[in-house]
């Protein structure tokens, strides 16, 4: 891990485009490349290399999903960032695709592992995870040198409760995961120890903090789920949306990551009397930008 005193500020990292396409172009994307990506409805599948295990971290996305925002929304040499970096996903994915990134975490541990992830790198740019909390970005980084924030936040406390893995059927619920709570920390700083209003307004002052770094019309794709919580539906999608709106962010499009692909052996909840849609099948990408 690179120690924090050793971290200059603002960082020297690159931003400006490598490519040669035409300047007002937003990607590199062929015009085929762009068309598929109009529909809102997007699946990912997880590949090798992804991290799988739970014990590693626990709510990973997969390397496809910031690939594919990385494509849509920078060029070649731009700079990404992603607030809650986590295992790195981003990093692997600006990695990839020539984009330099720089990911911030809470726990050491996720840091070390991330940075583990993109110690080769042969195409020139940069990919590095910082342990600082994500309320100090702002400082690493010069005013609208920023491309796309793309990210994973906690999604609020969902995850400090006792998992139940009611979404497994008959032997496969009582897994080595049963009954165990994988908050990530319990650090009072950490989003995923907050009820929702405090989580809201947390996030807000986050991105408030990053809003100057954007260049002008830099996005910002934020990965959320709503879900259930004692017999109540959460619908947090709406608390960042506010939250977002508030501090100066434009909602540009709601984009449905279809995760049909990856539920599976799921029991028959709420049958016959109460239907419940199962929280696994899909999440929200919410996409803003920074306004001209
Ligand atoms: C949903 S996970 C991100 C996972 C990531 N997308 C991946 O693929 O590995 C959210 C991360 O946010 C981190 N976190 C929570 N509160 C934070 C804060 N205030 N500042 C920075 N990181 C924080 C947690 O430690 C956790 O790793």
């Amino acid at each position: 891990m690179m120690l924090l005193q050793e971290i200059s500020k603002p960082l020297k990292i690159g931003h400006t485009r490598t490519c040669d396409c035409r300047p007002k172009h937003i990607n590199c994307l062929t015009a085929k490349e762009w068309m598929q990506s109009q529909i809102a409805i997007w699946e990912f599948y997880y590949e090798k290399r992804d991290i799988r295990d739970k014990n590693v971290h626990p709510a990973v996305f997969p390397i496809s999903l910031p690939t594919k925002c990385i494509k849509l929304f920078t060029h070649q040499g731009e700079l990404v960032i992603d607030p809650f970096v986590g295992s790195g996903t981003t990093l692997v994915a600006a990695q990839d695709l020539g984009r330099n990134a720089v990911g911030f975490d809470l726990k050491a541990e996720y840091v070390d592992h991330a940075n583990s992830r993109v110690l080769s790198n042969e195409n020139g740019s940069s990919q590095l995870a910082i342990h600082d909390e994500a309320k100090n970005i702002h400082d690493y980084f010069d005013d609208e040198t920023v491309s796309l924030c793309v990210t994973s936040p906690p999604y609020a406390n969902l995850l400090n409760r006792k998992r139940k893995n009611k979404s497994k059927r008959g032997d496969l619920r009582e897994d080595e995961h049963f009954l165990k709570v994988q908050q990530y920390s319990k650090d009072p700083r950490d989003l995923g120890t907050m009820e929702v209003n405090e989580y809201a307004d947390t996030l807000g002052d986050i991105f408030k903090g990053i809003l100057p770094i954007l260049k002008p019309r830099g996005h910002c794709v934020i990965n959320i789920t709503d879900y259930w919580w004692e017999g109540k539906r959460v619908p947090i999608h709406i608390d960042v949306v506010e939250a977002l709106q508030k501090v100066g962010y434009e909602l540009r499009n709601t984009i449905i990551w279809d995760r049909r692909n990856i539920v599976n052996k799921v029991g028959i909840f709420g049958w016959p009397s109460n239907y419940i849609t199962l929280t696994t099948t899909f999440e929200y990408l919410l996409h803003f930008w920074k306004p001209d």
